[in-house]
């Protein structure tokens, strides 16, 4: 027997429909800010992540599932940003008017160690705004990721918030990082040493106990802010409150990604356990640019699928059973059915029946099984007078109705 790929999941009916119901939330949504979808392929080429994401990265060095077709290096894409920015730049999105606000959904790879919470196909609802660097467009798009977590029915989350400053500022940071944490490196934990040379950012998230007692210590506040990148922040807050938008500050949040300037930010959810993270964001100010469009900014976030299934209460939705299950005793019944069944469905009734030639209670075992609302029972009888019988399952009640009267019947009663 073959099993599926560990860090795969098979979504399977009962799931699925819940899937689909944030699915339609989102897009309801979507369009009420004005965003249009946007669907990129999900393989692009290697070395598009590498510029975006950052040599140096976690998901770069370690995550990509890589596709090697004679000269070419393919990546399945790890996240979505980065395609997206390919696409807008590519098809020169940007020769049109107005800023650009895409939304996605789709599946995202990475080869991580599976865990609960961490897959290695998972998947992405997110949005990406392009073509300002306004502090209200910040406000926009966390106000979005609310609006849609409170629309999901999830309850509960915390919004984290931090600003990480322009190309100077950050470069400033990593200085100030590096001078700071030089003589402390021996009691750096052996990854955060390694990211000492490589990426000194991330070692402010760093989740090992005697890395964070370290960085606290550090007090790094805003040293490393300049004006205009503090006042940007403080619109950010300012429109935030004005929405009554709760979140928090955490200077130590930095993102794993390299192409995040300024705001960033993270939903957090403590009953998700040691992968906490509902959905994370931020400004990415030079990424158009560095993929090789004119220098606009921009701003995005995404949720993870499979993580917000576990803290919505949409996880375990009912699917609706409106069925109108057809069963036909003998054989001019059987052809005869199959017209009925059609006309039903033509009539937009859901309808299905029994094509193996059950017995009446075989086959109104399988109608209840399958959750049907009604039951048409079709045979000589009923063929002779042009009636059917319907049985609703519900009340158990049984009547005679005439074929021409049976659609405005059903209609009448869904
Ligand atoms: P990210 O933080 O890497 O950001 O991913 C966003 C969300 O995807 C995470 O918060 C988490 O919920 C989910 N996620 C990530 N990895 C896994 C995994 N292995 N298994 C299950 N869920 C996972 C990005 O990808 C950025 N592109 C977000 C963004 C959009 N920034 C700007 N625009």
């Amino acid at each position: 027997m073959f099993k599926r790929v560990p860090g795969t999941k098979d979504i399977l009916v009962q799931e699925v429909y819940s899937w689909q119901e944030i699915e339609k939330i989102s897009r309801s949504v979507f369009s009420i800010f004005n965003y249009c979808e946007i669907r990129p392929p999900v393989i692009e080429d290697a070395s598009l992540f590498n510029r975006s994401l950052g040599e140096f990265t976690e998901i770069v060095q370690k995550q990509m599932f890589l596709i090697r077709n004679q000269e070419d290096l393919y990546a399945l894409r790890p996240e979505g940003t980065a395609s997206i920015v390919r696409a807008y730049v590519e098809n020169n999105l940007d020769k049109t008017a107005g800023l650009k606000k895409f939304y996605y959904m789709g599946p995202m790879f990475r080869l991580e160690r599976p865990q609960k919470g961490r897959l290695r196909q998972f998947h992405h609802i997110g949005i990406e705004v392009i073509g300002s660097s306004q502090a209200e467009v910040d406000v926009e798009v966390i106000s979005l990721a609310d609006k849609l977590l409170k629309s999901y029915q999830v309850s509960g989350y915390e919004i984290k918030i931090n600003t990480l400053g322009c190309v100077k500022d950050k470069k400033e940071l990593v200085n100030l990082l590096q001078k700071d944490l030089r003589g402390k490196l021996d009691s750096l934990c052996p990854e955060c040493k390694v990211r000492f040379d490589h990426n000194i950012l991330r070692i402010l998230d760093c989740k090992n106990e005697s890395c964070k007692k370290i960085i606290e210590e550090l007090s790094i506040g805003d040293r490393h802010l300049c004006e205009d990148c503090k006042n940007h922040f403080k619109r950010v807050l300012t429109g935030l409150d004005a929405l009554k938008i709760k979140y928090e500050v955490l200077p130590t949040l930095v993102r794993g990604l390299d192409y995040y300037t300024q705001t960033v930010f993270e939903v957090k959810h403590k009953d998700l356990g040691s992968q906490d993270a509902i959905g994370a964001g931020g400004r990415y100010d030079n990424l158009v640019k560095e993929l090789g469009g004119e220098q606009t900014g921009a701003i995005g976030f995404a949720f993870g699928v499979e993580r917000l299934m576990l803290v919505s209460k949409l996880q375990n939705q009912k699917i609706p059973k409106n069925l109108v299950f057809v069963i036909t005793l003998g054989d001019e019944a059987k052809a005869q059915g199959l017209v009925l069944l059609n006309n039903l469905r033509n009539a937009g009734i859901p309808a299905d029946t029994d094509y193996e030639g059950k017995s009446l209670k075989g086959a109104m075992r399988l109608a209840n099984d399958l959750e049907a609302k009604y039951v048409l029972i079709l045979g000589d009888n009923e063929i002779k007078k042009n009636v059917v019988m319907l049985k609703d399952m519900a009340s158990g009640e049984q009547k005679e109705i005439g074929i021409s009267n049976l659609i405005s019947e059903l209609r009448s009663n869904s």
